[in-house]
C-alpha cells in the first residue's frame, strides 16, 4: 500500500498531463474467421490536464465510446498507449486506477443493478474502494450527494426505478465521485434527459471543475452542448481526430468537418438538413489512403486529398489534420 500512495506523491508539473492517448488505435476484427476488421479508434492522441473539461465530439460510430473503454480499461488498445501521470495505465493495479479515474454512462439504469438499493450500491462502492473509511460512510455519502444537488433523505430505501432518469444520473455522478476521483469520463451522460435536465447536470461537472479541479471528459455530439460545457474540444471523424483545440474552434473551425457541424446545428427556424455541399458524393467507402473526410469534403483538393493522409498542422491554439493548412 505504501509504495502505492507513493505513487501518487508525484510532483506537480505544470505541463503534466493527468491522461494522455498516445497514437491509440483499437481494432475490432468480426464476421466468421475474425475476417472484418474496423479501425474503430485510429492513432488517436490527445491530453487531459488536471481541472479542466475536455468535451469529446463526433457523428455515430466516430469512435467516441471506444475510446471512453479504452481510458476505463474496458479495453486494450491494439496499438499505442493511455498514460496517468505519465504510466501506462495497464500497468497501474485497478482498485488504485479506478480511484484517480471513473466512468459516467449513459444510460444510467443500467448502471445500477435494479434489485439493490441504491445507497446499499454506494456503500458497497465505498468499502471496495476505502476499507478504512468505513465509520465515515454518512458524511462520505452526505458529501457526494450534496455535489449532485441530492442528499441521503431523498434516496434511502429507494430503488434505481423509483427515479427519474435526471435524477439517476446525478445519482451515477455521485457514485463516482465517493471514490474521489481526479477524473470522470462522461460518456454521452445527457443524452437520455430532457434539455432542462442536461444544463443542471453539465452545470455539476463545471462545478466540480472549479471548485475541486476535477477533470472530465465529456463525450457527445451536440456541438450547442459541447460548446457550453468545455474547456477543451476534440472532434473525431471516422476513429481519426480532424481537429482539437481550445473551445473556440467549435465558434471558428478550422476542419471542413467542424465547420460542417457548426453549420449544420438545427434552427428552429427551418428544416434541418446537412448542408448540401457536405452531402456524399458517388462513393461512400472510405478512402484507405487519403483524407477520411474527402467524400464529404467540398473543399479537396483533387490531387492531394484522395490519395495522402494529411498531417497535423499547428495553428496556435488548435491542431487540424488537413491538407489546406499543411502548406500555409
Ligand atoms: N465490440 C465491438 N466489436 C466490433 N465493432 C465494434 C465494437 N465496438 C464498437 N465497434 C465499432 O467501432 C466503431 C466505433 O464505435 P463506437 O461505439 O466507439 O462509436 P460512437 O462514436 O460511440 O457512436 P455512438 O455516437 O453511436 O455512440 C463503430 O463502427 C462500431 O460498430
Ligand atoms: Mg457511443
Amino acid at each position: 500500500m505504501g509504495c502505492v500512495l507513493a505513487l501518487f506523491k508525484e510532483v506537480n508539473l505544470v505541463d503534466e498531463a493527468l491522461l494522455e492517448l498516445d497514437s491509440v488505435s483499437k481494432i475490432f476484427t468480426t464476421g466468421l474467421l475474425g475476417g472484418t476488421r474496423i479501425k474503430a479508434v485510429d492513432n488517436v492522441s490527445m491530453k487531459v490536464y488536471k481541472g479542466e473539461i475536455l468535451g469529446i465530439l463526433g457523428e455515430s460510430g466516430s469512435g467516441k465510446s471506444t475510446i471512453a473503454k479504452l481510458i476505463l480499461k474496458i479495453l486494450k488498445p491494439t496499438s499505442g498507449k493511455i498514460l496517468y501521470r505519465g504510466r501506462d495505465v495497464w500497468s497501474i493495479d485497478n482498485k488504485v486506477y479506478y480511484r484517480r479515474v471513473q466512468g459516467v454512462f449513459q444510460d444510467p439504469y443500467a448502471s445500477f443493478n435494479p434489485r439493490r438499493r441504491v445507497l446499499d450500491i454506494f456503500v458497497d462502492t465505498m468499502r471496495n474502494y476505502y476499507a478504512e473509511l468505513t465509520s465515515k460512510i454518512t458524511e462520505e455519502l452526505e458529501r457526494a450527494l450534496s455535489k449532485v444537488g441530492m442528499n441521503v433523505k431523498d434516496v434511502i430505501g429507494k430503488y434505481s426505478h423509483e427515479f427519474s432518469g435526471g435524477q439517476l444520473q446525478r445519482l451515477s455522478i455521485a457514485r463516482a465521485l465517493l471514490v474521489k476521483p481526479e477524473a470522470i469520463v462522461a460518456d454521452e451522460p445527457v443524452s437520455m434527459v430532457d434539455a432542462s435536465t442536461r444544463i443542471d447536470i453539465l452545470n455539476i461537472f463545471i462545478d466540480l471543475k472549479e471548485e475541486e479541479g476535477l477533470a472530465s471528459i465529456i463525450i457527445g455530439h451536440d456541438l450547442g452542448l459541447a460548446s457550453y460545457v468545455s474547456d477543451r474540444v476534440v472532434v473525431l471523424y471516422k476513429g481519426q481526430v480532424v481537429e482539437q483545440g481550445t473551445v473556440n474552434i467549435l465558434r471558428d473551425p478550422a476542419h471542413p468537418y467542424t465547420k460542417m457541424l457548426l453549420e449544420a446545428v438545427p434552427r428552429i427556424d427551418y428544416k434541418w438538413t446537412t448542408p448540401l455541399r457536405y452531402q456524399v458524393e458517388s462513393v461512400q467507402t472510405r478512402h484507405t489512403t487519403g483524407c477520411v473526410f474527402v467524400n464529404r469534403c467540398p473543399f479537396r483538393l483533387e490531387d492531394k486529398c484522395a490519395k495522402l493522409e494529411p498531417h497535423v498542422v499547428n495553428l496556435g491554439d488548435s491542431q487540424v489534420k488537413c491538407w489546406l493548412y499543411a502548406e500555409k
